[in-house]
């Protein structure tokens, strides 16, 4: 989600409005049972489906649209609801915004996010980033994967192995009494050391009635974040953890803090393009903080890694 949909500085501004002095905004996270994280994981399981009916769809030729309509047939086959769908964002922007119009966000190529299915037809060594998000009982879960068609140059190989390896290892590194900018800095690490940019205006997010609740979950840190955002993992907390990257070259601001390459809103209100050209990929998962550690409610064997291997025999 954008950084500025963030449920906390709603919260404030309520306070503000009342005429409450504005609290420390540290999110309140909403800790799950475990009957609850099974309602969770079964929207989970649901989301996962359409994403691999999606995958399946997405080969040279088709258009976005194509896929949409195929993740589109899963989940109403399973009874659930497209999360998506008629989505505006919190917030402030969810005023200004036009309700989002498909189920899935599909982002080709130099497209960042939250890319809009239409007529555009997806070509053989395309980077194609499919994110789709379910309701299911009254439970959401959200998650993400990027295809690459066909056959894909070297460096977009790279591109997609180093945001797979971010998410594998943001979602190792969860253990209730982390703090999460502990996670958040060895993650931006993988991208930067890799020679990718982090799109770091796009973040992550507590996950469960809404698709967008607190905290938020940032793949790179900032000093506001450190300020404001930062919490501790706890049994019970469901997050929506998801890395964006750029294959252009990290820059840093006078602070030091990685800064999101430059990109564009596009004129449907939604796809948001990188300015230079350059491809990025999108991975995320939906997990559950255990006692030992994360389970990942949105699973799938279909893994980048998985796939080199097999090509490589
Ligand atoms: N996974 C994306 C996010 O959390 C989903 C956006 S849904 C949309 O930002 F409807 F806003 F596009
Ligand atoms: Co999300």
């Amino acid at each position: 989600m954008n950084r500025g949909d963030s449920t906390i500085a709603l919260t404030n501004g309520a306070r503000a409005r009342e005429g409450k002095r504005a609290v420390s905004p540290r999110p309140v996270v909403a800790l799950r049972s475990v009957e609850e994280i099974v309602a969770i994981a079964k929207a989970g399981e649901l989301a996962a489906r359409a994403l691999e009916a999606a995958r399946s769809a997405c080969v040279a030729g088709c258009t976005t649209a194509d896929i949409d309509r195929a993740a589109r047939a899963v989940i109403v086959d399973g009874g659930g609801e497209a999360l998506f769908l008629g989505y505006r964002g919190a917030g402030r922007a969810s005023v200004e915004r036009n309700a989002y119009p498909a189920v899935t966000c599909i982002s080709v190529n130099e497209e960042l996010v939250h890319g809009v299915p239409g007529a555009r037809v997806v070509c053989e060594g395309d980077v194609v980033a499919i994110d789709v998000g379910v309701r299911l009982d009254g439970w959401c879960a959200d998650c993400a994967t990027t295809v690459g068609v066909g056959t894909i140059d070297a460096e977009s190989m790279r591109l997609l192995a180093c945001g797979e390896r971010m998410l594998d290892a943001a979602v190792g590194m969860v253990v209730p009494g982390r703090r999460w900018s502990d996670v958040a800095r060895t993650v931006e690490a993988i991208a930067s050391d890799a020679g990718f940019a982090v799109a770091v205006d796009f973040v992550g997010h507590g996950i469960g009635r809404e698709l967008h609740e607190a905290p938020q979950v940032p793949c790179a840190l900032n000093a506001a974040y450190l300020e404001n955002g930062d919490f501790t993992l706890r049994p019970g907390m469901v997050l929506a953890i998801e890395p964006m990257i750029v294959s252009e070259r990290p820059s840093r601001n006078e602070r030091g803090e990685l800064v999101g390459p430059r990109a564009t809103l596009s004129s449907d209100g939604w796809t948001v393009r990188v300015d230079s050209g350059a491809r990025s990929c999108h991975f995320e998962h939906t997990i559950a903080v255990g006692r030992l550690g994360a389970t990942v409610l949105t699973p799938s064997n279909n893994t980048v890694a998985a796939a080199a291997l097999r090509r490589a025999g």
